[in-house]
């Protein structure tokens, strides 16, 4: 069966950096129309040009937009619709970490996390699955994390959302069977990409460079998997050994192992960047 990919119109969220951009110049050799969408227009600009000039016949719409704005959010996906028709691919990549433990982050930051890694995934997955649903035809990829397998210290909102998206896209898949249309996730470890100095990472150390995989092969990772109509990956071989490890592992032992870090964490966050100012 030919993959949605082909000649589709591929909507990617998140696509001015890291993953989602690697995603857009990986399927921009196959699709019909890429929708790129982020809220940082003049890298999209730039990308838009990159990928016409490679390949002047592909339509490329770049859309200035936060997900998390439900009204900016619905004049782009009538905009999409009256310019390209319906969405064969929807990407929900677009998301973020915050470094932090939990009663010493920033409410509002935790917010914005659920908004974005939660409510406008499920939301945009809401809008654009019935169409596909309907046409027997259709993809939905999200990216979660391995953090969606397992937990671990100082990122507790993050590991939620993430949580939530694994769990959503394996509930999808069930429910969307026999409609034609592929639900798959991925679950990376590490992507060198700039998702840990926005997550605010105070620790100063840097994931083991065995761990950590480049934003291509992530993406390559993803598309592959929506290829072959797979429910979950996690890209790189260590990544896939460590990920695995901490899904399979009992949960006392992990407790045992990550509460001394825990407790390493919180002195270094609290010499960093000292008590967070009330909300
Ligand atoms: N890198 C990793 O180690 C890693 C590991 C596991 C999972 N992930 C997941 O991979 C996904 C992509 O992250 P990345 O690693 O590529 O990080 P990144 O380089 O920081 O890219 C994040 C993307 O999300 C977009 N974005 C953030 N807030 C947005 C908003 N409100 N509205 C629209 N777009 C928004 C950003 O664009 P603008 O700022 O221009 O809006 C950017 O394009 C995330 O869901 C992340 O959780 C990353």
């Amino acid at each position: 069966m030919q993959s949605p990919i082909d000649s589709g119109v591929v909507l990617i969220t998140g696509a001015s950096s890291g993953i989602g951009r690697a995603l857009a110049r990986e399927v921009a050799r196959r699709a019909r129309a890429l929708v790129l969408v982020a809220r940082r227009t003049e890298r999209l600009e730039a990308l838009r040009a990159e990928l016409s000039a490679a390949r002047p016949e592909l339509i490329v719409l770049v859309f200035g937009c936060d997900v998390t704005d439900r009204a900016a959010l619905d004049a782009m996906l009538l905009s999409v619709a009256a310019e390209l028709g319906p969405v064969d691919v929807l990407v929900n990549n677009a998301g973020f970490g915050d470094l932090s433990l939990f009663d010493l982050s920033a409410w509002s930051r935790t917010e914005q996390m659920i908004a974005l890694n939660v409510t406008s995934l499920a939301y945009l997955t809401h809008r654009l699955v019935g169409p596909m649903v309907s046409r027997g035809r259709g993809a939905i990829a999200n990216v979660s994390s391995g953090f969606g397998l397992t937990f671990g210290p100082g990122m507790a909102s993050y590991v939620g959302t993430k949580h939530f998206v694994t769990s959503f896209t394996e509930a999808l898949r069930i429910d969307l069977a026999g409609t034609g249309v592929r639900v798959t996730q991925v679950c990376p470890g590490p992507v060198q990409t700039e998702f840990a100095e926005m997550a605010g990472n105070f620790t100063g150390l840097e994931p083991p460079a065995l761990l950590s995989i480049s934003p291509e092969r992530c993406a390559r990772a993803l598309v592959r998997a929506v290829d072959r109509g797979r429910a979950l990956v996690v890209p790189g071989v260590v990544a896939w050994f460590v990920v695995y490890l901490g899904a399979l592992c009992p949960r006392w032992l992990l407790r045992l192992v990550y509460r001394p870090i825990a407790r390493l964490l919180r002195k270094k966050q609290l010499a960093v960047r000292g008590a967070p100012a009330p909300p």
